[in-house]
Parts: structure tokens; C-alpha cells; sequence
């Protein structure tokens, strides 16, 4: 009784140690065929106690597809007319009487990049919106996605398979066929998309004007220059202008650029961009102080008004407007007094205003001559003369 049971244990025993749980190898490791072709696995076993049953499995435990075929032996595996879903893992089970161990095998099924692009075209946006594009694509290997448009390749944001094309406001630039296009090893795939960009929208077009210098001092006698830029579509015309004044005489304007020479004291003040386009207009000012060279003191003592008028000479035909502007640097209040040298009255229908301007609807020939600007303050007065020619064509 007690011999037998010695024996059974030894047996066990030797059983146990004789007996080897199988190992297997997989030939090959991993494969990647194209869609229809065949490829075929073969389940080695490398050691463990025969007899030794070999099984196939797919990892998720799903069935295995009816394209895929087991050899007599268990050990080979045969996909033929390989498609999409073939791809995955398959796994080789080796059970012998110490127990079973498993290897696992991947399959990849190339295939040419598959796209997708949302919005599909044609896209309408208008000038100012946003543009946003999404191309996605598949395909095995893992396809590289551009966005391309007239040929030139775009910077774009791009994930893993998602590359978005995005513009933060549409021009007329953008409007044009963009083209996704997905490649990998086994082929192009383009997939095209119109963006037709429409060219009237409020606010988002209106110009937007600024100054190169909120503050300029500049020195008597010296050049200045005033630089305005303006965004806005379309394009905004730039003009410059002062503040309750006419530009000065010596001044040109040129791409948004005011310059002026000759620089006295009455240009100081405050010059405005304007910038215009059918949606609207923007301004931006730049004030100008014209100093003194010597110093600085003297601004702060009273003086007379220093006197000038704008233009200082005028040609002009019968019918036309006379405008003269009289300009006065000194301490306020500053008065002003426009009258006709050698006459007693000036022409029926001048108008003056308290800022120092004449202005005379239609001229005559007889309102020819020259005019004279007085300007007073508590200091004192000086004067200046405009020479005015109304002459017929
Ligand atoms: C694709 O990428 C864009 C930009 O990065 C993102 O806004 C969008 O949600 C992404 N789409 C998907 C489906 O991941
Ligand atoms: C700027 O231009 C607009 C439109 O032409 C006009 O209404 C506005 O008065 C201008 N501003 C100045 C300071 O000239």
C-alpha cells in the first residue's frame, strides 16, 4: 500500500520533470502584403514533450475569416486573396499534457492612402473669415498628407492622419482649387477642393490705419516724415491731413508717407491717416511739435503770432472756390482779420472764419489781388499777404 503510493508520487514526479510545457516559434515574425495577395504563417515547435496540438487564433478571439486556412498539422496558416480585415494579429496556441504556450504573429495589409476632406467643395467663405480645411487619410503604410494649391505646398497643422489646412482671414489670395493628396509606398491619392472667396463683408474688411509715431519733435527748418500704414480689403487708400488745418504748403505725400520740409513752427499739431475702402475708414494721428533750435525756454515766453497763409499764392478761373487759410503760432487767444490790399472792402460773398480762413464761393475776374491776414494776441500782431490771379481760360 505504502510501495504503491511511493510509486505514484515518484511517478508524478518523473512525469513532471520528463514532460515540458512546448515552445514555438513563428515563422515569420510579422508581414505585410497587399491587398489579394497570399502569405502564409508556420507554427514552429522548438522544444516540450510531443505529442504537441497546435491551434490558430486570431488575439481578439474573433473568428477566423473564410480566406484563411489551417494546414493538416495545425502548423501552417494560409491567407489567400489577403483583404483589410485579415489585418491583425494571429496567435499560435501549443498545448501538450504540461500545459500550453502561445506566439503571436502580425499581419499588415498595405494598401493605397484612402482620403477624406471635410468640407467637401465647393467652399464659399468671404473676405475676413476663417478657412478651415480637414483632410484625413488611411492607408497602409501610414500615408504623408500635404495640402497643396496652384503647385506650391502649404505650412498647415498636422496630427497623425489629420492635417487641417486653417487661414484666420480669407483673401482673395485663397480663392483657388486646394488639393489634399495622401502617399504612402503603394500609391498618390488627391482629392481636390474649390474655395471660391466672396468680397463683401462688413467690419471684418474695413481698414485698420496706424501710425509709425503717435509723437514726433522735429527741429525748424528741418524734414519730417510721417509713415501711415492701413490693412483692409480691398486695399484702403491712405490720405493724410491736419487737424482744423490745411497740410502745409511744403509737403508731399507718397505710398502713405507725409513729408515736409522746411519745417516752421506753425506745423506743429496733429496730422491724421485716413484710411478708406468701401467698407469704411480708419484714422491714426501722429502729433508734431516743431521746436526751436536754440532753446526751449523761449516756448514758454509770450510771443506775438507768427503769421502765415496757406497757399500764399492762388491761380484761379472765373466760378472757382477761393479757399486761403491764415495760420498763426503764438499765445492764445489768437484773433484774426482778413483784408484786400489797396481796397476798402473785400469781394461780396467772402466768408471768414474765427480759425483764420477766407473763402470765397465763385470767383471773379475783379476779385484778383492781394489779400492780407492779421493776426493779434495779447502780445502783439503780425501779418502775411496772399497773392490771388483770377484769370479766364
Ligand atoms: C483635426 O485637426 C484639427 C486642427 O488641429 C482639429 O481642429 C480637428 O478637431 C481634428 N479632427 C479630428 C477628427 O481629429
Ligand atoms: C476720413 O474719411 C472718411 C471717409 O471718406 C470721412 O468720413 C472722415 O471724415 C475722414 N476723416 C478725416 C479726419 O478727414
Amino acid at each position: 500500500m505504502e510501495s504503491s503510493t511511493t510509486g505514484l508520487v515518484l511517478c508524478s514526479l518523473l512525469w513532471t520533470v520528463c514532460a515540458q510545457v512546448p515552445v514555438v516559434s513563428i515563422e515569420p515574425k510579422a508581414a505585410g502584403v497587399r491587398q489579394g495577395e497570399s502569405v502564409s504563417f508556420r507554427c514552429r515547435v522548438v522544444s516540450g514533450s510531443q505529442p504537441v496540438r497546435l491551434e490558430w487564433k486570431r488575439t481578439n478571439n474573433s473568428p477566423l475569416a473564410d480566406n484563411v486556412k489551417i494546414g493538416p498539422d495545425g502548423s501552417v496558416l494560409t491567407i489567400a486573396n489577403a483583404r483589410i480585415n485579415n489585418q491583425g494579429q494571429y496567435r499560435c496556441v501549443a498545448t501538450n499534457s504540461a500545459g500550453r504556450s502561445t506566439m503571436t504573429t502580425l499581419l499588415t495589409i498595405k494598401y493605397s492612402p484612402k482620403v477624406q476632406v471635410t468640407p467637401v467643395g465647393p467652399l464659399r467663405v468671404r473676405v475676413g473669415e476663417p478657412v478651415s480645411l480637414e483632410c484625413r487619410a488611411t492607408g497602409k503604410p501610414r500615408p504623408t498628407v500635404t495640402w497643396q494649391r496652384n503647385g506650391t505646398p502649404l505650412v498647415t497643422t498636422a496630427t497623425e492622419d489629420n492635417n487641417t489646412m486653417q487661414v484666420a482671414a480669407a483673401g482673395p489670395e485663397h480663392a483657388g482649387v486646394w488639393v489634399c493628396q495622401a502617399q504612402n509606398s503603394e500609391g498618390i491619392v488627391e482629392v481636390k477642393v474649390e474655395v471660391i472667396v466672396e468680397g463683401v463683408q462688413g467690419g471684418a474688411t474695413a481698414p485698420m490705419a496706424s501710425v509709425s509715431a503717435a509723437e514726433l519733435i522735429a527741429v525748424e527748418g528741418k524734414t519730417v516724415t510721417m509713415q501711415c500704414q492701413a490693412s483692409g480689403s480691398p486695399p484702403p487708400v491712405i490720405s493724410w491731413s491736419k487737424l482744423r488745418a490745411p497740410l502745409p504748403w511744403q509737403h508731399t505725400v507718397e505710398g502713405g508717407v507725409l513729408t515736409l520740409t522746411s519745417l516752421g513752427r506753425q506745423d506743429s499739431g496733429q496730422y491724421i491717416c485716413n484710411a478708406t475702402n468701401i467698407h469704411g475708414y480708419s484714422e491714426a494721428y501722429t502729433q508734431l511739435e516743431v521746436d526751436c533750435e536754440y532753446t526751449h525756454t523761449q516756448l514758454e515766453v509770450d510771443s506775438p503770432p507768427y503769421t502765415t497763409i496757406l497757399p500764399d499764392q492762388l491761380k484761379l478761373r472765373p466760378g472757382d472756390a477761393l479757399r486761403l487759410q491764415c495760420l498763426a503760432h503764438g499765445s492764445h487767444p489768437i484773433a484774426f482779420h482778413w483784408t484786400r490790399v489797396g481796397r476798402a472792402t473785400m469781394p461780396a460773398g467772402a466768408e471768414t472764419t474765427k480759425e483764420g480762413k477766407l473763402l470765397i464761393g465763385r470767383v471773379k475776374l475783379v476779385d484778383s489781388g492781394t489779400y492780407r491776414c492779421v493776426a493779434t494776441n495779447h502780445v502783439g500782431s503780425s501779418e502775411a499777404t496772399a497773392k490771388v490771379t483770377v484769370k479766364a481760360a
